[in-house]
């Protein structure tokens, strides 16, 4: 009966449940109303966050983008799950950022944030402060990788077209050719060639290494994320079914341990096993901080780490600049015919393939997979030059994604023009390239934390789209919806889209 007259008269019964409520106010000499619309208040603004939080973890990169757009160059802030993320792009707030002391802004805060290495990296504890004990691998790849990229050339160039064409002929073929998984071939690709670079060919061809570095970033990305959003304790049991037990971080850790334990026998005991060896580590092992005596499990640690980021940023750029190429097959015949008519050796100079660079670049540009590239967490509070403070525990990030769609600093910048940077529009022309860094172009990073894997990187793409517009002719299989998921501020490509291939009939490289 009450509930039909409320439902009947809403106003009218508001009016009288207000005026009750008054009247209860005033005999009781309690503000029942001023209670009231506060809960009311906090409560519409719980769910307007819990709103956003789950908006941020389901379309993080659209969410980022619409609010870049409405913030007119200003810093905005992102709620997400646990934290504010504060979004800076004006030069003054990326000097800042840039300036303030490594205990006071923190990357590798934010990176053991969403890897959770104590649980998914056998119990590897980062430093929060970066550089403290040495940068690990940063000295390694910056310096030694980059310097060695020449020599190392013919032999990535090799792995390249071994794996590419492994992965191919293993798949089903129908009358027009294979059907390939885009995303899996990459992620299996990178793998086999990072693995070589990283711990030598004789490694790279263990099967149950390899098949633990394989799995071990995807395996580690799900149980990082059960472990941040669940409630302690479910979240690890979550984490701990999902991964077997954490298998193959353990195999990896367990079949690295030995390694570096027998390198380390030998450098101590003055012996090597035939030749010295010549990876990436190799390069951790001889320049790890020496006063600091770094042991197998740090060193393995600091192996793991690096394996994650590398693994999976380069697989998610491959398969996009791979989906951009076979989205938009106008562009196969000239840039086939440029890295035709370009030695392999030329490869490691981005002057001897221009076009090439500059539709990478171009593919980096509108494929950013993550939004925020530069990220650090505030260990103490932070205050900008202009007052804003960011709190212990909150992130300041940069959305570089919505910059690089922004007509201010790309003219038409949602049109994918592969031939973009040879001209003297967006970037500053031919003044640079793909792999270089700046503040026009922070696909690496800016400032004095920039990628040390970038030329590598840049390298290991071209080497990628050469071998697959020399020796295949490709499509991308039809497919319903789009290309990408968006989770938190990441674009991943989703897995059911694939490539045929098929043999091309043309020279090879
Ligand atoms: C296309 C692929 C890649 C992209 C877009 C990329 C991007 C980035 C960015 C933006 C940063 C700076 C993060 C920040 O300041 O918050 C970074 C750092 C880093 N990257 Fe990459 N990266 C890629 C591939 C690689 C590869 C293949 C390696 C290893 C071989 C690597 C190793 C690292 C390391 C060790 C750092 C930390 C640097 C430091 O602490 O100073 N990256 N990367």
């Amino acid at each position: 009966m009450l509930g039909s007259v409320i439902t009947e008269n809403p106003v009218n019964s508001g009016s009288l449940v207000l005026l009750f409520l008054a009247g209860v106010s005033v005999a009781t000499k309690q503000n029942l109303i001023t209670d009231l619309v506060r809960i009311w208040g906090s409560f519409c603004r719980s769910i307007g966050t819990f709103i956003s939080t789950v908006e941020h973890l389901l379309r993080g990169a659209d969410a980022i983008d619409r609010a870049y757009r409405k913030s007119n160059g200003n810093l905005f802030q992102m709620p997400t799950p646990g934290r504010t993320h504060h979004m800076v792009t004006s030069p003054e707030h990326l000097e800042d950022l840039n300036k303030a002391p490594l205990d006071v802004l923190s990357l590798h805060a934010v990176a053991k944030d969403f890897l959770r290495p104590k649980d998914t990296m056998h119990g590897f504890e980062w430093k929060d402060v970066r550089g403290v004990e040495g940068t690990g691998f940063v000295r390694a790849l910056r310096t030694i990788l980059t310097g060695q990229l020449p020599e190392l050339l013919p032999s990535l160039a090799q792995v390249v077209d071994k794996q590419v064409s492994a992965e191919i002929g293993s798949h089903r073929v129908d009358a027009d050719g294979s059907i390939v998984p885009l995303y899996d071939m990459c992620k299996r690709l990178v793998t086999k060639v990072n693995c070589t670079v990283f711990f030598g060919p004789k490694m790279a061809e263990n099967a149950e290494f390899f098949e633990a570095a394989y799995k071990f970033p995807h395996d580690s990305a799900y149980a990082a994320e059960f472990i941040r959003l669940l409630p302690q304790g479910i979240g690890s049991f979550v984490a701990r079914c999902f991964t077997g037990n954490f298998k193959s971080s353990a195999t990896l850790h367990r079949l690295l341990s030995a390694e570096v334990r027998k390198r380390l026998d030998a450098r101590d005991g003055g012996r090597f096993e035939g030749e010295q060896q010549n990876d990436g580590l190799q390069w951790l092992i001889d320049t790890a901080p020496k006063k600091e005596n770094w042991g197998v499990d740090r060193l393995v640690g600091e192996v793991m780490g690096v394996w994650y980021g590398s693994v999976h940023t380069l697989s998610i750029a491959v398969t996009f600049a791979l989906l951009d190429l076979y989205s938009r097959p106008e562009y196969v015949a000239p840039l086939r015919s440029e890295v035709l008519g370009t030695s392999l050796a030329a490869f490691t100079d981005a002057k001897n393939l221009p076009f090439l660079d500059s539709f990478l670049s171009e593919s980096a540009r509108l494929s950013a997979f993550e939004s925020t590239g530069v990220r650090r967490q505030a260990l103490r509070t932070f205050t900008f030059r202009d007052g804003h403070s960011i709190s212990r525990g909150d992130w300041i990030c940069v959305p570089h994604r919505s910059m690089m769609r922004d007509n201010d600093y790309f003219a038409d910048a949602l049109t994918f023009d592969g031939a973009r940077f040879m001209r003297d529009t967006g970037r500053s022309g031919r003044e640079t390239y793909m792999a270089d860094a700046s503040s026009k172009w922070m696909i690496w990073g800016v400032g004095r934390i920039l990628c040390p894997g970038r030329f590598y990187a840049t390298l290991v793409l071209k080497l990628v789209l050469a071998r697959f517009l020399v020796d295949y002719d490709c499509e991308v299989v039809s497919f319903r919806g789009s290309r990408s998921m968006q989770w938190r501020s990441t674009i991943v490509p989703k897995q059911n889209i694939k490539l045929r291939a098929r043999k091309a009939d043309s020279d090879s490289l």
